[in-house]
């Protein structure tokens, strides 16, 4: 599949008429003026405020799950009542979603959990962080994805079975199970189970995510046979059946880890990556390993930030672009304000900078964090955004001195004991690949292609990214997933947050917090609101319906901002903990209308 394929599977049409029809968001006082002294018309009509003014969470007295499809969360609550913990409903869930939402849950694909272990009698409060992010296979080399003069090879990395990493999803979750958990991967692994043996209905919000793909389901049989209906797409109220999948998730309750990295899954996986070109070996399998990693953390705003650290660029980034915004006055410049989206896109654009040059993998590279979260270069990369006119991105570089050295799900959980854990993991395209290895019933990722294919070439995201990130065996692609938290200050979980979507995630995580944090709106509010993303490369600014005013763009424009208004994107599934009451909001992103937040 082509990139700008790829782009169109990325736009899932999940518009949702309210936001569809929106023209106008002026939302609190904007400082335009202060940039353009033409007057400025305040009385725009629907106001993006206005638009969001009947968004409310989901409120329960003791625990709540959000995940992107329905009966996923009514698994993970069902754990949770049974008297489960939050990793044990978040391992039920990463299962179920397997199952119910194929494009992005998965068992072929990998990922990252954080959590946070509330304190108990028996010790203080833990936040960790789980890499269970797919590593490349062995054999893989930096110039793997280009030919011999040198060219990235089209579609190597994501549609052939080179692209497919070393899948980390099962490690991840029975290692985090027999960290934290209390109930048997049997117990846990049931309801996931049932869901493929039994079927479940499809709702339209399953439909057109299923839809993006018919053509890719239809090129390969065995996959035909389980996501089309007599070669015909599935329609709302359908039943899909996965018997395949559901004798693999047997395997692995039964048998556990080996089932899948040493067993008839491996051999399976092993052989259809031998047949058609791959490079995948049983050492690959048996050597997967995940990692328990030390979290990323930065104040701000009176909340202590803890989210991903490499290989993901999440955290990073996330701190970066706060610790450059931090002392500046959003609240009084507004959500969507002139002011606040101009150094939010310059706050991106030096910070993507860094991220697609510095980051890699810890097993492999130094990643230079303390330098870039440092006071020095936070001041020197805020001390460089001009107020009145946009830096074009062909004057950034990374900033650091020589010397220092699109499918994707987020689900997050809160239990009744404070626990909280969320988990982004992905098998990068919507049903990754789209291949399935003969009898396994799971869709493999296409994750090489988060790697750098060769310095200066833009992946599917659109990243320019550099060496730190080149192909190596045994090496994990550098993410842009970003399971975050927010704690208050007792060290109690404030928020849990993240999102699929690729390069953007990082700011669509980090949207979600400071809409809570400075702009004041509610759980709800906050992931639902028009999102903007800059990163760097290309020299343009994402835009979602309804971000800017006709007149904000246009003051924006004036100072050398481009724009490109595109369709939706992430899906941010959202706890907030009310610290006054104690009572979870849970928010489910209406660009997933297959998704749910419930609890009790
Ligand atoms: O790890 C990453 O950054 C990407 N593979 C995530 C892919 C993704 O979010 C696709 N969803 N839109």
């Amino acid at each position: 599949m082509s990139v700008r394929v790829f782009r169109d599977v990325l736009r899932l049409s999940l518009a949702v008429p309210l936001w569809a029809g929106l023209t106008a968001g002026a939302l609190a006082k904007d400082n335009t003026a202060e940039i353009d002294s033409r007057a400025l018309d305040t009385t725009a009509p629907a106001t993006t405020r206005q638009a969001l003014a009947d968004d409310v969470p989901v409120v329960a007295d003791h625990a709540m799950v959000v995940t992107a499809q329905h009966l996923a969360t009514r698994v993970g609550v069902d754990i949770l009542k049974e008297g489960g913990n939050a990793v044990d409903a978040a391992v039920a869930v990463g299962y179920a979603l397997a199952v119910v939402h194929p494009c992005c849950g998965n068992i072929g694909g990998g990922g990252f959990m954080l959590v946070h272990m509330a304190e108990t009698k028996a010790g203080p409060a833990k936040n960790l962080f789980l890499d269970f992010r797919e590593k490349a296979p062995a054999a893989a080399t930096p110039t793997l994805f280009q030919n011999d003069d040198g060219e990235v090879v089209d579609g190597l990395s994501t549609d052939s079975y080179l692209a497919v990493g070393v899948p980390g999803t099962v490690m991840g979750l029975e290692t985090a199970r027999q960290r934290f958990g209390t109930l048997s991967r049997k117990r846990l692994m049931a309801p996931a189970i049932q869901l493929a043996e039994n079927g479940y209905t499809l709702r339209p919000g399953d439909i057109n995510i299923l839809d993006t793909r018919t053509q890719d389901f239809a090129d390969q049989p065995n996959v035909a046979d389980i996501f089309l209906k007599d070669g015909m797409p599935y329609e709302a109220g359908d039943t899909l059946k996965q018997p395949e999948l559901a004798k693999s998730l047997k395997a692995i309750a039964d048998h556990g880890t080996k089932a899948f990295y040493e067993g008839h899954i491996a051999d399976e996986l092993v052989a259809a990556s031998k047949a058609h070109g791959g490079i995948l070996t049983r050492a690959d399998l048996a050597n997967y390993t995940a990692e328990w990693r030390a979290p990323i953390r930065c104040d701000y705003d009176g909340k202590t930030v803890v989210s991903a650290p490499p290989p993901s660029s999440g955290g990073t980034a996330i701190c970066e672009i706060l610790g450059i915004i931090d002392p500046l006055p959003l609240t009084d410049w507004g959500y969507g304000s002139a002011k606040t989206s101009h150094y939010l896109i310059e706050a991106e654009r030096r910070t993507f900078a860094d991220r697609n040059t510095y980051l890699g993998d810890p097993d492999f590279i130094d990643n230079p964090i303390d330098a870039l979260l440092s006071d020095a270069h936070l001041d020197e990369l805020r001390s460089s955004i001009k107020a009145d006119r946009a830096t074009p991105s062909s004057d950034i570089q990374a900033s650091l001195g020589p010397d220092e050295g699109t499918h994707t799900t987020h689900y997050s959980i809160v239990d009744s004991a404070g626990n909280a854990v969320g988990v982004t993991y992905t098998i990068n395209y919507l049903f990754g690949n789209a291949r399935i290895a003969g009898d396994t019933g799971f869709f493999l990722n296409n994750e090489m292609n988060d790697f750098t294919a060769k310095p200066g070439v833009p992946n599917a995201f659109g990243l320019v990214q550099g060496k730190a990130n080149q192909v190596e065996g045994g090496k994990r692609p550098l993410s842009s997933m970003s399971p975050s938290m927010l704690l208050d200050d007792n060290g109690d979980v404030f928020m849990v947050t993240g999102s699929p979507g690729g390069s953007t995630i990082i700011s669509t995580t980090l949207e979600s917090m400071i809409n809570v944090l400075d702009f004041d709106m509610n759980m709800q509010q906050s992931v639902n609101a028009p999102r903007i993303h800059n990163q760097w490369l290309p020299d343009v600014t994402r835009v979602e319906a309804g971000y800017l005013t006709p007149e904000t763009r246009e003051a924006l424009r004036a100072m050398g901002h481009s724009f490109n208004e595109t369709d939706s994107w992430g899906a941010d599934e959202a706890v907030l903990v009310d610290s006054a009451t104690g009572k979870r909001h849970g928010a489910n992103d209406r660009r997933r209308p297959a998704g749910l937040a419930a609890g009790f």
